[in-house]
């Protein structure tokens, strides 16, 4: 049970330069979310207008609860609006692509050359045999290729299933066999802290007893021919010698599948999310243009990967949807030394930078030294994604990265949701450790589980009341599961996440419920420990979990990762305990802290608390396919 718990708000505001709301493409929060509630279907209509159509819809949306379509009867392609249109309106020499990798090395592309690299590639995958609803799966490191098969994919009407490069064979596999992937592109390496990964390796185990895959297109970092091991293989390039550059778009109905994107979420099975075209290109371009405010000339840095959602939609359709320059990179945040993110940021004058909460703590605790050493003053806008951004994140970050002017875009979503749904919009006040309010186009709420708003101060579970364009359409072969989002409470999208009100509205995420310790009876998010003990000096991270406890049912359990300079000690441990009694109550008092050199994460950076739980249990972890190391 997720209801009546009080969570104590922190009253502090930070208000950004009104010339940010002048300026931005919103304009007042307020009066754009009253327009949208006025006639949602004609909000989005006039979002979807932005874009190129081929066919206009017939319909805005058809809500048939659990299953929405949007846009109905329009056609359109992806690639189209990520390209054509650019080259066709005056972009067409605008760089699209700036790549760095680990090695120092840069490549870059306009919108002209990404055009003509996606139509040869495009023809050289139909020469292979996909077709329109095939599935593509790409296990490839975060190279300019990996962006042109994407977009060669939505060409031709290819269904792309993003594997992150950094799993194993094992996690391949499955989710090859459950999309029924027809080809698999990757490279021979991905590069990861100097060292070589063995990615072409990884998939030739993969695709054993994997039936559906007819050809593996392998790419060569070097781009020398590639020796090829099997009938299967073929090269990236030598298959695109001598095609065509003609690759005309494949004419997509709106709601055809664009991707499939496989979530761990907490627990079991990967969950093949499937998004659709119309819907999903018109909120990732609204987002961008409208929340993120990418204007002409912003350089726009997305720090994610291709292989999450967030690479997905704000590093490739979002941002070249709208016509932006983006930067992407293959390098490691402190590798080789934790200025190389600042020095890119300085190099190319990056304007928007996006990024996620366990990386700005890594900097925390390395130190200010290493971004001050490098030049931001190109930054207009900063934001952060996957977690909740603690207060003490939030304030270093506007304070050393922002340099107490840049707002801060705390975005919350979902892979489900597909763009951002709740931050605070460029000129509302910002209050760290809430996301903020519901963009406009999303109705969200938080209630009790019987549907009931709670008050504000209160815990509840976050929903959203509304279909929007660019939810996902369904789960991979799973119609169950998701219809486990919709039929929990009155037919609403329960998101499984705790979140809190203030008296404004704002809302802070607290974590997954499934998160929740309770002990004695009071619910604890494991977040709001977490943020508690990460505030203490000492402490960079922190996870927490419940461990069964005689008189209380539950205890908080906590495994703490310590800031340089500081040693475990019983003294500490005990100041930590009294820190969390100051900061939350007696409550949430750990019960055994545990010194860590890290913590277990997945590899877009959640703590897997599942694994920290299982060997405090001494039970087995179930799936760790996601586990970082
Ligand atoms: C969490 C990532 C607090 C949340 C885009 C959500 C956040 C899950 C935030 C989705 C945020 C994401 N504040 N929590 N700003 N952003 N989350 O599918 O628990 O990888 O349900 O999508 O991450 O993770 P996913």
């Amino acid at each position: 049970m997720a209801e009546n718990f009080d969570v104590k708000l922190d009253k502090k505001t930070y208000i950004p330069d009104p010339s940010y709301q002048a300026n931005s493409a919103l304009g007042d929060y307020k009066k754009a979310y009253a327009e949208f509630l006025s006639d949602p279907d004609g909000f989005w209509a006039k979002k979807a207008r932005e874009l190129d159509w081929i066919k206009p819809w017939d319909k805005i949306r058809d809500w048939e609860w659990p299953q929405a379509r949007w846009f109905c009867g329009g056609k359109l392609n992806v690639s189209a609006n990520c390209l054509d249109r650019h080259v066709k309106n005056g972009r067409r020499n605008k760089l699209a692509l700036i790549w760095k990798g680990e090695r120092g090395k840069e490549e870059i592309y306009t919108y002209r050359q990404l055009y003509r690299a996606v139509m040869r590639f495009a023809n050289a995958l139909k020469n292979l045999g996909v077709k329109k609803g095939d599935c593509v799966c790409l296990y490839m490191p975060l190279v300019p290729e990996h962006v042109i098969a994407m977009l060669a994919c939505t060409r031709i009407g290819a269904v792309h299933s993003i594997v992150f490069a950094g799993f194993g064979a094992e996690a391949l596999h499955t989710r090859i066999r459950d999309a029924d992937a027809k080809v698999v592109i990757t490279a021979d390496v991905g590069i990861r802290r100097g060292k070589f990964i063995p990615l072409r390796s990884i998939v030739d185990e993969a695709v054993k007893n994997a039936p559906s895959v007819e050809k593996i297109v392998v790419l060569s970092r070097e781009r020398c021919p590639v020796e090829l091991y099997s009938e299967m293989e073929v090269d990236f390039y030598a298959i695109q010698e001598g095609v065509s550059e003609e690759c005309p778009p494949e004419e997509m109905d709106s709601e055809d599948p664009l991707f499939i994107l496989y979530t761990s979420g907490t627990t079991g099975q990967p969950k093949g999310i499937v998004h659709t075209t119309g819907g999903y290109l018109v909120g990732t371009h609204y987002t961008s243009k409208y929340i993120f405010d990418l204007k002409e000339n912003d350089v726009h840095w997305c720090t994610a990967d291709t292989g999450w959602i967030t690479g997905h939609s704000y590093i490739v359709y979002g941002p070249l949807s709208v016509g932006a320059t983006v930067v992407i990179t293959e390098t490691t945040l402190d590798y080789p030394d934790p200025g190389v993110w600042w020095k890119i940021i300085e190099e190319f004058g990056v304007t928007i930078f996006y990024t996620a909460p366990t990386a700005i703590r890594m900097f925390m605790r390395v130190g200010e030294e290493w971004p001050n050493k490098y030049n931001l003053s190109s930054l207009r806008i900063i934001g952060s994604v996957g977690e909740p951004l603690n207060p003490e994140a939030f304030e270093w970050y506007y304070r050393v990265i922002g340099k107490n002017q840049c707002p801060i875009l705390d975005t919350w979503w979902q892979t489900e949701t597909g763009i951002h749904m709740i931050t605070t919009p460029l000129g509302q006040p910002m209050k760290p450790g809430f996301a903020g309010v519901p963009i406009p186009g999303v109705v969200a709420d938080v209630v009790d589980k019987e549907g009931k708003p709670v008050p504000a101060g209160q815990g509840g579970l976050l929903v959203i009341k509304e279909p929007w364009p660019s939810m996902m359409r369904t789960v991979h072969k799973n119609k169950e599961r998701y219809l486990q989002y919709w039929n929990q409470i009155n037919h609403w999208y329960t998101v499984g996440d705790l979140a809190v009100r203030d008296e404004d509205g704002y809302i802070m995420v607290l974590g997954r419920s499934d998160d929740i310790i309770i002990v004695a009876g009071h619910n604890l998010g494991t977040a709001e420990v977490e943020s508690a003990l990460v505030a203490h000096e000492a402490i960079a991270e922190a996870a927490v979990i419940g461990v069964p406890d005689d008189m209380k049912g539950q205890a908080v359990k906590a495994f703490v990762v310590l800031c340089q300079g500081y040693e475990p000690s019983q003294k500490l441990i005990s100041e930590l305990i009294y820190h969390v009694r100051m900061t939350i109550g007696p409550i949430a008092m750990p019960s055994g802290i545990e010194f860590m050199d890290k913590l277990p994460k997945t590899r877009s950076g959640k703590i897997m608390r599942r694994v920290l739980k299982a060997k405090e249990m001494g039970v087995d972890p179930g799936d760790i396919s996601t586990l970082e190391e």
